[in-house]
């Protein structure tokens, strides 16, 4: 492996899975209240988003889509490149529906900012958007946020979906990567 293609290593943990489990649990139940009698599609943010997308998924619990669609915007290593590609399209037609895009974390706002504007031209009924983690200092581009799950301080953060070239995915507790490890 190169050097800055490694794991890293892991510091503390910031989130739990016991609190993150109930933050979505809370989510879950507030887009039920604010969709009521509605089907949304929640389309989530390949890769970060898979884990919490199928969480909150359950948790909304009524007639509801799940899609997904992929976007990369970082360089090995977390550092991010600064410009947004579309790696896989959504799979339906979003024209009319009530659509909440999950992502796990808004960093810059970049991502999301190009998302909103691909998803928008497709004339949605509605669209919102639900993030698990909002690194708020960080951000460059403003973008209205709908839901959040935690606000965070400006360190990488892996595990519940999150990586580090492509490591910490599976980790069921949010992580702080030891960034006195990071090439
Ligand atoms: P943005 O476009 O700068 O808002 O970056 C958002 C994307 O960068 C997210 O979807 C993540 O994939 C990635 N990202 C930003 N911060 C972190 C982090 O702390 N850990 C892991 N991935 C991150
Ligand atoms: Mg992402």
């Amino acid at each position: 492996m190169g050097q800055g293609l490694g794991p890293g290593r892991l510091g503390r943990v910031l989130i739990s899975r016991g609190e993150v489990a109930a933050r979505v649990g809370e989510l879950g139940r507030a887009i039920r209240r604010d969709y009521t009698k509605r089907s949304p599609l929640l389309v989530g943010v390949l890769k970060g988003a898979i884990v919490f997308a199928s969480d909150l998924f359950r948790a909304v619990s009524q007639p509801s889509g799940l899609d997904f669609m992929g976007v990369s915007s970082y360089g090995a290593g977390g550092h991010s490149s600064g410009i947004v590609r579309l790696t896989s399209d959504l799979s339906v037609s979003i024209e009319g529906r009530d659509v909440i895009i999950v992502e796990d974390i808004i960093d810059t706002g970049r991502t999301i900012a190009y998302l909103r504007r691909n998803l928008a031209t497709r004339h949605p009924r509605s669209l919102a958007l639900c993030v698990l983690l909002d690194k708020v200092a960080r951000r460059e581009v403003e973008v209205p946020v709908d839901y959040v799950g935690f606000a965070i301080p400006d360190e990488f953060v892996v595990g519940y979906g999150l990586d580090y070239n492509g490591f910490y995915r599976n980790l069921r507790d949010i992580a702080v990567l030891d960034p006195t490890a990071v090439s």
